[in-house]
């Protein structure tokens, strides 16, 4: 019998910008996400599913096996922590930095210093290895509104243009980390559906290379 592959996947870039990479291994999604209501997508292959959950979601549903497959940003794998999964495959879609910001003009205070974020394991890493102590703010979004009404010195987000910072009259002071999004894959269907992934693998990385 074919071994069936569920692929967990976020709407929005994720979603926009893997398709291509997925439809160069002959997997094409029946329903746009952006339009469907729907959860979990048939495919043209009625070997492959995908389901579609939030960004920071992904690495948990690959982890429990809920997922033979995902893609996921480093800043969020990074924050997840990985276990029971390989990251294989940098996939160099939804590139952004890590970075820590605040106003351009202010520096941080040394002691006492307040960071507004939803990466907080990355956030309390980065500020321990300086020996900088901290006090975290958890959030789950709009992080820069969080200075500018003395919630927070600064905060920890990822930058791109930079315009949301500078929308904002803030600025990048910290570089964390480069971010990519991963294929991630479940450790254990690694060794049971060793040859549909290997495959799937191989036509994913073979896109990645051709497209740049
Ligand atoms: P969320 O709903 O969690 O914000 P996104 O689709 O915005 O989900 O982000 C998914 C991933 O894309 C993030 O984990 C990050 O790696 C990357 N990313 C986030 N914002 C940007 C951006 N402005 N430009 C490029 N990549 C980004
Ligand atoms: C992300 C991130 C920043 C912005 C950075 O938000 O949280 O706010 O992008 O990108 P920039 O440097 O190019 O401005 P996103 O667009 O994902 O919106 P969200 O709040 O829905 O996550
Ligand atoms: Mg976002």
């Amino acid at each position: 019998m074919k071994q069936t592959l569920t692929i967990a996947l976020s709407k929005g870039r994720i979603f926009k910008d893997t398709a291509p990479l997925l439809k160069a291994a002959g997997i094409e999604p029946l329903d746009d996400p952006e339009t469907s209501r729907k959860l979990i997508l048939d495919t043209n292959r009625d070997d492959v599913k995908i389901v579609i959950i939030r960004a920071t979601d992904v690495p948990t549903y690959v982890q429990y096996g809920a997922a033979d497959l995902g893609v996921a940003g480093k800043d969020v794998l990074m924050e997840h922590g990985g276990q029971d999964l390989y990251e294989l495959v940098d996939l160099q879609i939804a590139r952004c930095k890590l970075m820590v910001a605040g106003f351009p003009d202010r520096p941080l205070p040394t002691t006492g210093l307040k960071v507004a974020t939803k990466f907080v394991n990355c956030t309390r890493r980065y500020f321990a290895e300086q020996g900088r102590q901290v006090d975290i703010i958890k959030l789950y979004g709009s992080m820069e509104l969080a200075p500018l009404v003395g919630l927070a010195d600064c905060i920890v987000d990822v930058v791109d243009t930079g315009n949301t910072l500078r929308a904002n009259g803030l600025a990048p002071l910290e570089h964390m980390a480069d971010i990519t999004s991963r294929l991630i894959v479940n450790k254990a269907s690694m060794k049971l559906k060793h040859a549909p992934i290997r495959e799937l693998i191989a036509q994913i990385q073979a896109a990645v290379a051709q497209r740049n």
